[in-house]
């Protein structure tokens, strides 16, 4: 059965696979950055990222030399930015520190920040044919169904389960097109949802499709039921400009842009919210007009749902903005400044009315 299944997969890969832009090539460097890029992301989110990184920055030094703002400005939209910063933070520290060599054992990739087991796994043998199985959200359910294995994903005896099953299971005389083909085959046919059993060349042979179990595997302990956070933006405009804020550490969106914020346990109304500390403390006894309120827009991250709401309101000439660490920028130049994703769809949207 396990000969079975490495045969009859990459004999699947050779008349299914997809032409990667990332697969051209043997450069640890350009391999890195698309694996870093896919993290937590779909191929097909991921791939014009990809084309705009390698364009921008086609050598490790290029990244590494490249301005932190403009990192994250060429990352905006993909999510989870703690990546871009170590993306830029490892550059620096391969171009510099490893005087641009870049570490060429499981080992040493794996101590690079940014790096974890998989990411490793998959830099080491695309780019320099090691043999080390990739072990990712893909594997897990490819294995737990081919193999009927109901222990749960999420827990230590699941994970030394897979893992030496991923590794039995591996090609070491091809481990770059063997990890290649798992990943690609959970991606585009043992599909989470829609898993496309009745064309699998492996159903003979699949546990999960023999009992009828291919939509309960894999098999997870906990579901995460997901926070929502209540946001409240305040967009102070003076005349042409407007106030921004960086975002600091110990939140999420790190080093992005955003505007003055009040967080509140539900959405509240602009009466409620001017009673707050907050709204006092940003604006005290400033004379403001009200002149826009937008609907609640909606993000939901990994762990979390943000709710915002954009209040748009005009301040006087001498809104003591520097005091209070924001920074003042013309609306006309807001496209130099990264954002999170809500933002943008707050400041893309043409359809908004005065709400609530
Ligand atoms: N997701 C993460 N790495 C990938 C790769 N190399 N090919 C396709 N999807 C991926």
């Amino acid at each position: 059965m396990k000969q079975n299944f490495t045969k009859n997969l990459l004999q699947w890969f050779s008349k299914s696979h997809r032409p990667l832009p990332w697969k051209d090539t043997k450069d640890p460097y350009i391999i890195w950055l698309s694996e870093i890029i896919l993290q937590q992301t779909r191929v097909e989110q991921g791939t014009p990222y990809f084309e705009r990184f390698r364009a921008a920055y086609p050598t490790v030094k290029d990244l590494a030399d490249a301005p932190e703002d403009e990192v994250m400005r060429n990352w905006e939209g993909l999510g989870y930015y703690s990546r871009a910063r170590n993306l830029h933070f490892t550059a620096k520290h391969i171009a510099y520190e490893l005087k641009g060599k870049f570490p060429d054992t499981f080992e040493d990739i794996l101590t690079l920040k940014g790096v974890g087991e998989y990411t490793a796994a998959a830099i080491a043998s695309f780019a320099y044919d090691l043999p080390h199985a990739v072990l990712d959200g893909n594997v897990y359910r490819v294995l737990s169904r081919y193999f009927g294995i109901e222990t749960p994903i999420d827990t230590t005896p699941g994970k030394k389960q897979f893992r030496s099953l991923a590794d039995e299971l591996l090609d070491t005389k091809k481990p770059a097109r063997y990890n290649q083909a798992i990943m690609d085959f959970g991606a585009t046919h043992c599909k989470p949802k829609l898993a496309l059993c009745s064309t699998c060349l492996l159903k003979n042979d699949c546990v999960a499709f023999a009992k009828n179990r291919v939509s309960d595997l894999p098999v997870k302990s906990k579901k995460l039921k997901k926070k929502t956070r209540y946001f409240h933006y305040l967009i102070l405009n003076q005349g042409e400009e407007v106030w921004l804020k960086k975002r600091g550490a110990g939140d999420i969106w790190q080093n992005l842009y955003d505007f003055p914020l009040i967080e509140m346990t539900e959405t509240q109304t602009t009466e409620e919210l001017a009673e707050t500390e907050a709204w006092q403390k940003i604006l005290g006894e400033s004379p403001i007009e009200i002149n826009k309120i937008s609907r609640p827009f909606l993000q939901t991250l990994t762990h979390r749902k943000i709710v915002a709401v954009f209040i748009e309101i005009a301040v006087g000439a001498d809104f003591p903005g520097e005091e209070q660490g924001f920074v003042k920028v013309k609306r006309s130049e807001l496209d130099v400044y990264a954002f999170p994703r809500i933002l943008n769809d707050y400041l893309k949207d043409t359809t908004l009315e005065l709400w609530g």
